[in-house]
């Protein structure tokens, strides 16, 4: 796989992709944020050498570099899903590009279910803290050194200066987030409500199926990590409603504004 980073970092260069020095990993419905970008240099992911492409409707599959807020960005609109049926460490390929594109922060977003009772539909959480409970691991397997260690700290998974940092932007702007933590679970399902259930007694606050491979791939390689994540539906006693990938995206959508606000905002002071 090493060779196949190395290939792919050496093609992105190669085609004016220098200096990048934030990541970002646009969730279900946060495609949005992309419009703030000034965007110097778009490409489909299957244009990439070694990239795998994305399928599932609202990921459009695009790798984006720019300037955003003056600060020099690659975008991913578009992930890869385990329940798509890529190996994690197809799933997590693209965080290590940006590594060896010379990033070391990421912002991860995502759609996710709350299950904690204080939330609302379309709240934005602050991941504070993530629970893996994805069947696979991404770093499972013989361990490349180059990449990082075989045995990863994980005792500050999300940024507590970036968290702190998001806390005073939201008290300025007057922009109400939450904060929490996020447990994933590989999909495609959504949750029965006992295992929305299990996910609150398991201490997490919301549920989806992404985000916690690639921060750990981030951490394996000593990047800073900061996620968001818009509750899109409730899995609270009393409050679960059927949620289709539709309504995710549109109550993802609905929260577009205040998340483009606070990301502006968080990578201008960054
Ligand atoms: N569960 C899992 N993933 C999700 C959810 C959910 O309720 N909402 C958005 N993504």
């Amino acid at each position: 796989m090493y060779e196949q980073i190395k290939e792919t970092t050496k093609f992105l260069r190669d085609i004016g992709i220098v200096k990048p020095e934030l990541g970002i990993v646009l969730g279900t419905g946060l495609g949005g944020i992309v419009k703030m970008i000034e965007i110097e240099k778009k490409i489909a992911y299957h244009d990439i050498p070694n990239f795998p492409v994305s399928t599932v409707t609202g990921h459009s599959g695009t790798f984006i570099y720019g300037t955003l807020e003056g600060k020099s960005v690659v975008a991913m609109q578009g992930r890869f899903h385990y329940y798509e049926g890529w190996e994690m460490q197809e799933v997590t390929f693209p965080i290590r590009i940006m590594k060896f594109l010379g990033i070391d922060k990421i912002l991860v977003s995502n759609a996710s279910g709350g299950v904690n009772p204080a939330f609302e539909v379309g709240d934005i959480m602050v991941i504070t803290d993530h629970i893996n409970m994805m069947p696979e691991h991404p770093l499972r397997g013989e361990n490349e050194e180059r990449f990082g260690p075989r045995f990863v700290d994980m005792h500050e998974p999300y940024s507590w200066k970036m968290i702190e940092l998001m806390r005073a932007i939201a008290r300025e702007t007057d922009i109400k987030i939450q904060e929490g933590v996020y447990l994933a679970l590989q999909g495609p399902t959504f949750e029965t409500p006992a295992e929305y259930r299990m996910v609150k007694l398991m201490g997490a606050d919301a549920v989806g199926m992404s985000t916690v491979p690639e921060v750990i791939v981030a951490k394996h390689m000593g990047m800073e990590c900061f996620g968001l994540s818009v509750i899109t539906d409730l899995g609270i006693e009393g409050k679960i409603e059927e949620v289709s990938h539709e309504a995710v995206q549109e109550a993802a959508k609905a929260s577009e504004e205040k998340i483009s606000t606070l990301v502006k905002e968080f990578v201008s002071r960054l």
